[in-house]
Parts: C-alpha cells; structure tokens; sequence
C-alpha cells in the first residue's frame, strides 16, 4: 500500500496510477519514496510485460513537483545524496519493459518529465503540456533537459525549456511528444488495448527491441549497430525452441505458382 500511488497487476500489465488528485497529483517527496518502490519491484517482476502510468482524477495527469515542499531539500550536499539513494529517474529509464503514459488534463513540469521516462505516450484532447520551471527560475530536475530533446528534437525542446509556454494536445502530437491523441472518454481504452498488444509479444523481443532503441541512442552508429546485432543474436537464440515449434508455412518463392 502506497499513499501518493495506487498500484495492480493484471494480466502482465502493470498499472501505477498517481494518486493524489485534490493537489493535481503534485509530485512530492512521498511520491519519489513510493515510486521509488513500485519501479524497483516491477524491474525485477518477469510476470510484468508492460506498465501503464496515469494521473488519478478528471483534472491532471500531474501539476508537477509540489510546490510547497518546493526547494525545502534540508542542503544540496543532503540532497544530492538522497537523489543518489533513490535515483527515480534512473530507475525509470532503466526499465527493462515498455512505460505506456495515459495524459490527461495538466500534464506540467515534473509530468512531463515522468512522461518523458515512459516509452509511449498517449493524450486525451484536453491535455496541456508545459515546463514553468524556467520561469520559475530553476531548471528541470527529472531529466527534461536531456530526454525532451531527444524525444522531440532540439529547437522544439529549447522553446518548450525556455519560454514554458503551454501546448495542446494536438500540438504535442504535431512536434512528436505523444504517439496520439484521442477522446477523453477513450484514453484508458486506447491506452489499456496498445498495452495488451505488446504484451501479448514475446516480452524479451520487446526488451531487447527498447534496450536497442534507448541504449543506442546514446552512443555512436557504429556501436549501436553492434548492440543491436548482439540483442538480435539473444533474441534469436532465447526464441528458437519457440521457433522450431511453428509449422514450416512456405513461403510464396517456395511454394510456386
Ligand atoms: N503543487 C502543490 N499543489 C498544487 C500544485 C503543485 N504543483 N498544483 C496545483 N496544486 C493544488 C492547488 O494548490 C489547489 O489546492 P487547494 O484546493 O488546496 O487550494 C489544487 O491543487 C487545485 O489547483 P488550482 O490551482 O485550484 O486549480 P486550477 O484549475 O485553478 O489551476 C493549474 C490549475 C495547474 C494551472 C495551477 O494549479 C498551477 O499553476 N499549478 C502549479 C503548476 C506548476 O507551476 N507546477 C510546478 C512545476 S515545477
């Protein structure tokens, strides 16, 4: 049991709803503490093939980081080891399994940055989408300025970063921040039936296909292109008794006209 978080396990789909919706489910310290958790049990859970993240309540997915505990860390040095201890934003990039994020209402601040740490990203049409920090005169803290470009590109990250203006839900699928946008009424149905296709996949193939993408972003072609040729050779070998168990269909050469 979780006080900012409600968590459940259905059919290898993990479900982390944030639960704290009279202050907009505001990120806090209890949060990072529960989070913290429940990404910990789900990356060593091999039943888990997919997880969804969303926002309790009609109003945000997440207003971002709860402003009255806001820079109250007791000192940087303590700070900086807390953030060490319970790197939240590691362990969520770090997932082995896909992160779908289901975004409704006010998606601000640290939640767009946890959607940053998810995979996909679905929007309802009333979502809005904005980093304040800037203005606020601090900086993102949860990864923004490192997974927002390379999410989305350089200059439409730099405009997010810098001038904190608030996008719709159309514009953030304009500029690639979410896969799609759908009805309001439709946002966990989307986001429940993309989870059931992929987890319906042989989950290693789905991990090694995520680990190549985000593992391979950060290095040099030539090296990533070993990584995938490494991961291909896993997938290949951890799939062929299944593989030998399907019929041999013929393929239209081979089967002749
Ligand atoms: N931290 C703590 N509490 C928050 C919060 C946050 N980031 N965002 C909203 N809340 C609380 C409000 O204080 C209010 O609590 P109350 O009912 O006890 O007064 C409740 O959530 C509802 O918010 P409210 O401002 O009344 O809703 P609204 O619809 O008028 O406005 C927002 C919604 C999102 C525009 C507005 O709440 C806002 O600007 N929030 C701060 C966003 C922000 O700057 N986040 C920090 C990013 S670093």
């Amino acid at each position: 049991m979780f006080s900012t978080l409600l968590f459940d396990k259905q059919d290898s789909i993990a479900r982390i709803t944030l639960n704290r919706p009279d202050v907009l489910n505001s990120y806090n310290l209890q949060m990072r503490d529960d989070m913290y958790q429940v990404l910990r049990a789900i990356k060593d859970d091999d039943e888990v093939r997919v997880v969804i993240l969303r926002g309790a309540g009609d109003t945000a997915f997440c207003a971002g980081a709860d402003l009255t505990e806001f820079l109250t860390a007791p000192s940087p040095v303590i700070a900086r080891q807390v953030r060490w201890e319970r790197d939240v934003w590691g362990l969520f990039l770090s997932l082995p399994q896909p992160i779908i994020a289901a975004l409704h209402g006010y998606v601000l601040g640290s939640g767009v940055e946890m959607a940053l740490c998810c995979d996909l990203r679905i929007a309802a049409e009333d979502a809005t989408f904005g980093l304040p920090e800037t203005r606020l005169g601090i900086i993102p803290v949860a990864g923004a300025t490192q997974t927002l470009p390379r999410a989305i590109g350089l200059s439409p990250a730099l405009e997010m970063l810098l001038t904190g203006r608030r996008l719709d839900a159309r514009e953030a699928y304009d500029i690639g921040l979410v896969n799609q946008v759908v009805s309001r009424g439709n946002l966990m149905s989307t986001t429940e039936d993309m989870a059931r296709q992929i987890a319906r996949y042989d989950p290693l193939a789905v991990q090694y296909a995520k680990r190549a993408v985000t593992r391979g972003l950060d290095l040099p072609v030539a090296d990533g292109l070993k990584l995938e040729l490494r991961l291909a050779h896993l997938a290949i070998a951890a799939g062929k008794p299944r593989l030998k168990k399907q019929p041999h269909r013929p393929t239209e050469t081979e089967g002749g006209k």
